[in-house]
């Protein structure tokens, strides 16, 4: 990888912000490859986010990342937003350019699909249903991914019906919508399983889901990473399912990231994984 002659400056916008794994993500790789720069983490409330964002270029910033609350608000205030960011609607990425305009882009459904594949190489998107549980951002950018990768059946299914009609409208065949009391039986016959929802994450019930209808061959998938091994994930592996957690897709985005911002290509490698890994509860029992 070349290196650069100046400092280099990014970080992550969220409220709050402060559980965000990225800044030990990133500054782990500035060490690791002898760069000079800093990531920070940025606490910015809902109606600070258009001046932060603003002050990126006067500060001498590369770009940040985007998280919770702030995606779907993010979106409207950058000046570019490419048509990926625009089919998810929501924005995890803002990149500064030479004439300090902010071009935004989604790198989630980069980072799922690329964690997928380095796991499970031979894995396609049409090689059956696919179940999404859950209908908000995470599964925005989810549904995305699998119809850009070819999915000819994606089953949406969420606590609130609404919400997984609405998708189902806005990205047309092959999505389809199912009621919460549906969620067992649309595993019948999946070839994968993604759980989008925050159930399993620490401090939150674990999804409450019968995995019987489900075929054992079926890949299971969380993107949920705190804990890495969730109940599901867990009950799945327990079952002989094919298992993928959510870490891989947080750690997969740095990449387009760093194209973006400082035109470099770092590796994801197994010595990233385990640095942040080893700062994350494995399962939601050590993390009592
Ligand atoms: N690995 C990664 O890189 C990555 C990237 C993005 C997100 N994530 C993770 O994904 C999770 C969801 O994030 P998000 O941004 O999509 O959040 P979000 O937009 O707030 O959506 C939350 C989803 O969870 C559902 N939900 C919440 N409580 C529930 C309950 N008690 N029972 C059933 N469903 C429930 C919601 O259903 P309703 O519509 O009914 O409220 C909604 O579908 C978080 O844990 C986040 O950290 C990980």
């Amino acid at each position: 990888m070349s290196t650069v002659d100046r400092f280099l400056l990014a970080g992550v916008m969220g409220w709050p912000v402060m559980h965000s794994r990225s800044p030990m993500l990133h500054n782990y790789l500035f060490a690791r490859y002898g760069l000079a720069g800093t990531y920070v983490a940025l606490a910015i409330s809902p109606e600070n986010l258009a001046p932060a964002l603003r002050g990126l270029a006067p500060l001498g910033f590369s770009g940040c990342n985007i998280t919770i609350p702030h995606k779907e608000r993010a979106l409207a205030i950058v000046d570019d937003v490419d048509d990926v960011a625009r089919r998810i609607g929501a924005i995890s990425c803002v990149t500064v350019r030479p004439d300090g305009s902010l071009a935004g882009t989604n790198n989630d459904a980069f980072g799922f699909i690329q964690n997928v594949l380095q796991q499970h190489p031979a894995w396609r998107a049409d090689a059956g249903p696919v179940a999404v549980i859950g209908a908000g951002g995470g599964a925005r950018a989810i549904v995305y991914s699998l119809a850009d990768r070819g999915a000819r059946e994606i089953r949406v299914v969420n606590r609130t019906l609404a919400r997984a009609e609405a998708l189902a409208h806005e990205f047309g065949p092959p999505v389809s919508a199912f009621a919460w009391d549906e969620r067992h039986l649309a595993l019948d016959g999946a070839a994968m399983l993604v759980n989008t929802t925050s159930q399993g994450m620490v401090g939150q019930p674990s999804l409450d889901l019968a995995l019987d209808t489900l075929p054992l061959q079926a890949l299971v998938c969380d993107i949920v990473y705190v804990p890495v091994e969730t109940p599901l994930v867990a009950a799945a592996r327990r079952r002989g399912n094919p298992t993928v957690d959510g870490l891989g897709m947080l750690l997969h985005q740095v990449r387009p990231a760093w194209k973006a911002w400082f035109r470099l290509d770092p590796e994801i490698t197994p010595e990233l994984r385990a640095h942040v890994e080893a700062t994350i509860p494995r399962t939601t029992d050590v993390a009592g």
